[in-house]
This record gives C-alpha cells, sequence and structure tokens, in this order.
C-alpha cells in the first residue's frame, strides 16, 4: 500500500501552531506533561512522532513550559508521547516528538493574543463586528499591532528560521491558523529553499470584510501569508475568498478557477481540504468505563420518561452564537407548551479568551438568558436548561452518545469538529441541527437540519422538526453522517494534505 507520509517527506518537517502538542504544569509530585487536547494536535502529533526528524515550534503557554524552556535555552526537548507523555533526554523507547518552546515578553504576547488575534482577527474572520462602534483602530491598536503581533510572530519566525537552518536550510514547514500572517514571508526570505505552507483553521471571508483593517496592516498580513507556497483552508468558499483579497486588495493577477495568485516570479495555491476526527480515538473512549459511568448518570437525569436531550458542547465565543441558540430553544418552548418538561437542553461551555473583554462580557450575557428562561419554563421543579461550565471530553463524548440533537448554530466556523464527533459516536438517531455557516455544513449538511443562525423562529421551527423526526429517519441520516466522516477522517486530511503539496511544490 503507498503511504503519504512515506512518500511525502524526504524533507525535516518544522511545524508551528499557538498552542503545542504537551503542556507542562507542576503538582504535589513535582513537573508533570500532558497532551494538548483537539484535533489538530492528533494530527500533526501522528506526523511529527512518524518522521526521523521533526520539530514543532510552539507558545510557552504554562509557567512551567518557561521553566522548561529555560532550562532547554532556546533548543528543543524530545517528549516522549506513549504510553504517557514524558521529558525524554537521548533516545526514547517509543514515539516522540520535538518541541522547541518560544517564550516571548508577556505584555507583548497580552497584544498579540488579547487584543489582535482575538478579537481583532477572529472577529473579523467570524463576521463578529457591528462596526458601528467596533473595532476602532487608535494609535493604541497600531502600536499593539506592532510590538505585540508582529514582534511576536517576528520571534516565533526566527525559532522556524533557526530550526530549518539546523536541517540544513531545506525542510517542510507547517504553519498553522491566524496567530501567525506575517511569519511565511519571513521566513522565505531567510530560507529560500523551504516549502512552506500555511493553514488556516477559521473562516477566511471576503474582501469588504478586511477592509475593516487599516489598509497597511490588512497588506502586510497578505503579503506575509503570501510567502508561502500553500495557502490552505478547510472550504472551498474560504480558499476562493482569499484569492478575490489578493485580487482586490493587492491588485496581484489571480487565476478564481485555478485558485492561484502570482507574486512576481512565484504562484502561490490555495487549496481546501476538510479537518476530521481520528474515529478509532474517539471508539475508544467511547468504549471506556469514564464515558459508561458518564452515559448513566445522563440517561437518569435527562432521558427518563420518554423525554428528549438537545445537546451543545462548545467554546464560550461569540462566533458559536450561544446566546441566539438558548432564544430559539426559548421561543420553541413558547410555542410548544407540550415540550416543556419533555425537553432538556444540556450545554457544556468551556470558558475561553477571558482576559478578552468581549468573551467576558458574552459569558455574563449567556447567563442572564439561561437564568430568564429557566425562569420562565421550570416545571414541576425541572429546568429546561442545564448549563455547565466544564472541560471535560468524557462527559462530552458521554453526552454526544445519547443526545437527540445536537446544536451546532455558529455565526462562522471554519469546520466544527463537536458536529463530526458527534456523527462518529451518537447511538440514539441523534439529530445534528447545524448551521449553514459551519464548514462541516458542506459536508454534512444533506444529512442534517440547517440552522440559519440569525433566524431565531428558522431555528425554533428547525429544533422542532428535529426533535419530531421519526425514528428511521433520524437514524438513516446519522449513520449516513458518521460513513462521511469515517470514510474522510483525519489522516485522510493530512495524506490529501501532503500528496497535494508534493505535487504542486514539485519538491522530494
Ligand atoms: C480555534 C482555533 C485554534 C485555537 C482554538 C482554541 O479552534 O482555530 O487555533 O487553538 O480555537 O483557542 P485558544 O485561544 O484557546 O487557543
Amino acid at each position: 500500500d503507498f503511504n503519504p507520509l512515506d512518500l511525502s517527506l524526504d524533507l525535516p518537517l518544522v511545524l508551528l501552531s499557538n498552542r503545542g502538542p504537551v503542556r507542562f504544569d507542576r503538582d504535589a509530585t513535582g513537573r508533570t506533561v500532558t497532551r494538548g487536547a483537539g484535533g489538530l494536535v492528533s494530527a500533526l502529533s501522528g506526523l511529527a512522532e512518524h518522521l526521523d526528524d521533526a520539530v514543532w515550534v510552539c507558545g510557552a503557554a504554562s509557567e512551567e513550559d518557561v521553566a522548561v524552556a529555560g532550562e532547554s535555552a532556546g533548543s528543543s526537548i524530545l517528549v516522549q508521547t506513549y504510553p504517557s507523555p514524558r521529558l525524554v533526554e537521548g533516545d526514547p523507547d517509543g514515539p516522540a516528538i520535538r518541541v522547541r518552546l518560544v517564550v516571548t515578553d508577556p505584555t507583548a504576547y497580552a497584544d498579540f493574543y488579547s487584543v489582535w488575534s482575538n478579537p481583532v482577527l477572529w472577529f473579523i474572520q467570524h463576521g463578529l463586528y457591528g462596526r458601528s462602534l467596533s473595532p476602532v483602530f487608535t494609535r493604541a491598536e497600531h502600536d499593539a499591532f506592532e510590538n505585540g503581533y508582529a514582534a511576536v510572530n517576528r520571534a516565533y519566525a526566527d525559532a522556524v528560521v533557526d530550526e530549518v537552518r539546523a536541517r540544513g536550510g531545506k525542510a517542510l514547514v507547517l504553519l498553522q491558523d491566524y496567530h501567525f500572517y506575517l511569519v511565511a514571508d519571513w521566513v522565505r526570505e531567510q530560507c529560500p529553499d523551504a516549502v512552506l505552507t500555511h493553514f488556516i483553521h477559521i473562516p477566511w471571508p471576503g474582501p469588504d470584510e478586511w477592509r475593516i483593517l487599516p489598509a497597511d496592516i490588512r497588506e502586510r498580513l497578505l503579503r506575509g501569508l503570501l510567502g508561502s507556497d500553500v495557502v490552505g483552508f478547510h472550504t472551498r468558499r474560504y480558499a476562493r475568498n482569499f484569492v478575490l483579497c489578493a485580487q482586490e486588495l493587492l491588485g496581484l493577477p489571480i487565476d478564481l478557477e485555478q485558485l492561484t495568485v502570482t507574486v512576481a516570479d512565484r504562484v502561490v495555491r490555495a487549496r481546501y481540504h476538510p479537518i476530521s476526527v481520528d474515529p478509532a480515538a474517539l471508539d475508544a473512549t467511547q468504549a471506556s468505563e469514564e464515558v459508561a459511568a458518564h452515559v448513566a448518570m445522563l440517561r437518569y437525569i435527562f432521558l427518563d420518561d420518554d423525554r428528549q436531550l438537545i445537546l451543545r458542547v462548545d467554546r464560550t465565543d461569540p462566533s458559536k452564537n450561544v446566546v441566539r441558540g438558548f432564544l430559539a430553544f426559548g421561543t420553541l418552548l413558547d410555542q410548544h407548551p407540550e415540550l416543556v418538561g419533555k425537553v432538556s437542553f444540556l450545554a457544556l461551555l468551556q470558558p475561553s479568551r477571558t482576559d478578552v473583554p468581549e468573551y467576558a462580557d458574552y459569558i455574563a450575557l449567556i447567563g442572564a438568558v439561561v437564568a430568564e428562561i429557566n425562569a420562565r419554563h421550570t416545571k414541576e421543579g425541572r429546568q429546561p436548561i442545564d448549563l455547565r461550565m466544564v472541560e471535560d471530553f468524557p462527559l462530552a463524548v458521554a453526552a454526544y452518545s445519547i443526545c437527540d440533537v445536537l446544536i451546532v448554530n455558529a455565526i462562522a466556523d471554519g469546520m466544527n469538529l463537536v458536529a463530526k464527533e458527534v456523527a462518529v459516536v451518537n447511538r440514539r438517531g441523534g439529530v445534528l441541527a447545524l448551521s449553514e455557516m459551519a464548514g462541516a455544513h458542506e459536508e454534512l449538511g444533506e444529512f442534517a437540519v440547517t440552522l440559519h443562525p440569525f433566524d431565531v423562529q428558522q431555528m425554533a421551527d428547525a429544533l422542532y422538526t428535529a426533535l419530531t423526526m421519526p425514528m428511521e429517519e433520524r437514524h438513516r441520516r446519522l449513520a449516513a453522517a458518521a460513513r462521511q466522516v469515517r470514510t474522510h477522517d483525519v489522516r485522510r486530511w493530512l495524506d490529501d494534505q501532503l500528496v497535494d503539496l508534493r505535487r504542486v511544490a514539485g519538491f522530494g
């Protein structure tokens, strides 16, 4: 069998993302190491473990990360990842990842992360600005761009350059996400033989949205990205928008069919590859005793007497549209009083980016809306919404497996892996109620009930449709969605990129 992982990489690999594959902390027993959560980590860890020469450059996220980075004095460390993560010196006796932790000045990092990456770039790319009052770019925001976003990008780019040079100047460089739009161009300048790709995991809107940004800054961001050989997205729509931005905002020649941009003597390609989940890992989690115990508890609380359960699992991010989701549920109960006491809504929400005022305010708003709906519709001591602020993956998987409806009503979402996780794990004929603005809708929309994220009445009606859908139909749709995800898993996301990259970049 042909294995793209082998085929693609006669080059060493240098990865860059803000969050790394492991995280160091300290407890009573001393230093601890945990594996990072999420699809990106499992996809790219698999790749990094597989290769003889790979390094993952990422931010030092905890105090202990900073201590580890200090001890390694600017060079990389080796972390054995299996059976449990641990720092090793010398040869590991199992799969391992080489990690380079970058430490930056905390003030610069705060401007980079809490001012520019979130909210500015995240908000523009998710269409979250109302525009009449925010954003405002004063001298302070311009300075935060220079001393924060650009300075931190430069520090990470320097680490990437260092690692590429240590590998003879030739490497495959995989840059990830909106934190690092300035990196590719800087790395190309210093390492002209490197093959550079930048994958963007969030939506890419059309040129008009980008006009919100100061002209000099948006040009720098675009030019930075165009330092790559390939810019990757989850959907064709985002890739197209990117190419249109290069034409409209920079005046560069493009080919909209081929999705290419010509930059001086180079051709930059936009590509789309939908990210996915690791079904085997999800199956293993679902089979665990911990999940079984949660399932029993959730069934007891929510599913006695033919009751039904609506679920949402999200970070508390305004783009997830949590508040309108609850308003739609409130409307559903107002208009179908027979459902009161019969349908519960479990929301597992993880507090996120709470240093950013917009995010902190959003959590407060969620709390107020839930309190109001619960006050209006509590029946026989039973509150319709159970809001839990937790990050507990086994609990989420248990809830995935028994929910009747999953609601994903994002205003915009690059992909949304929760929908794919539920498709794999659900055993109850769960219906996906999926925003037309989530990347996952391109693959799963035909098996889902579509939601229009601003239309609260439409969402209430769609929830009603999902809850009253005949069981046979529910199972048919779920089985089809599960098949789609299992045959298009995260390994395929990676393989397709590598095969494509080898072809378009003509290396190896
Ligand atoms: C999204 C982004 C990731 C980011 C994650 C969590 O999925 O695409 O790059 O890591 O959100 O956000 P956080 O700010 O906690 O890293």
